[in-house]
């Protein structure tokens, strides 16, 4: 990949830097994958997303894991920020599997409070999954407020606001294949 100093890209133009490579995203990706694949064999374990971050994430886990398995997704939007402070998120889409007696694992782009993961979490037990287990490619534990430990983590990032592979900053910069921090200016605009 051309650094950003050669190659000023109109839609990498809020980016200060790059906080973590396409290379690097792909390498413990895979590493994530050979785990997950080890843990489970032949459970053909189902795994659930949310949208849209976990959209690049999703895709690129689920090649690194070699064994049966299946996939569904969730579409969520919050409430007023009242609601929001508690976590209580609305499913826009609901999953179209049922989960009772599968092996879930449930996958998200980033775990910030943990309260949106919480909640989701909450509402899948009620469901009787034989198990639910999470993977998650990013974590700020500094800012956790419910104590969430997911079994499979990426990266542990610093308290910053980052976009870039499936994470915006109002709905912009999902679309870069590397994990960025915003400009000043560009930070502003939140
Ligand atoms: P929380 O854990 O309930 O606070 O919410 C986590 C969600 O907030 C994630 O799924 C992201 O959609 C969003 N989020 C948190 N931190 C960032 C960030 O640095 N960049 C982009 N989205 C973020
Ligand atoms: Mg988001």
């Amino acid at each position: 990949m051309d650094t950003l100093a050669t190659t000023p890209d109109p839609y990498a133009s809020g980016i200060a830097r790059v906080l973590i490579e396409q290379e690097s995203l792909q390498e413990r990706i895979a590493e994530m994958g050979a785990a997950i694949a080890a843990d489970y064999g032949d459970k053909r374990p189902l795994f659930v997303g949310v949208l849209k971050g976990v959209l690049f994430f999703m895709a690129d886990l689920l090649r690194a894991v070699h064994i049966p398995l299946e996939v569904d997704f969730m579409s969520i939007s919050s409430y007023s920020a009242e609601t929001r402070e508690h976590g209580v998120v609305r499913i826009t889409k609901d999953l179209d599997t049922t989960l009772a007696g599968r092996h879930v694992i449930f996958v998200e782009d980033m775990i910030d409070t943990g309260l949106t993961l919480s909640y989701l979490l909450r509402l899948l037990q009620t469901r009787q999954p034989a198990s639910l287990h999470v993977a998650v490619l990013f974590d700020k534990p500094s800012r956790r407020i419910v104590d969430i430990k997911p079994r499979y983590l990426g990266f542990r990032l610093p308290d910053l606001f980052v976009v870039g592979y499936g994470l915006d900053q109002r709905e912009q910069y999902r679309n870069l294949p590397f994990v960025g921090v915003l400009s000043p200016d560009a930070l502003r605009q939140e």
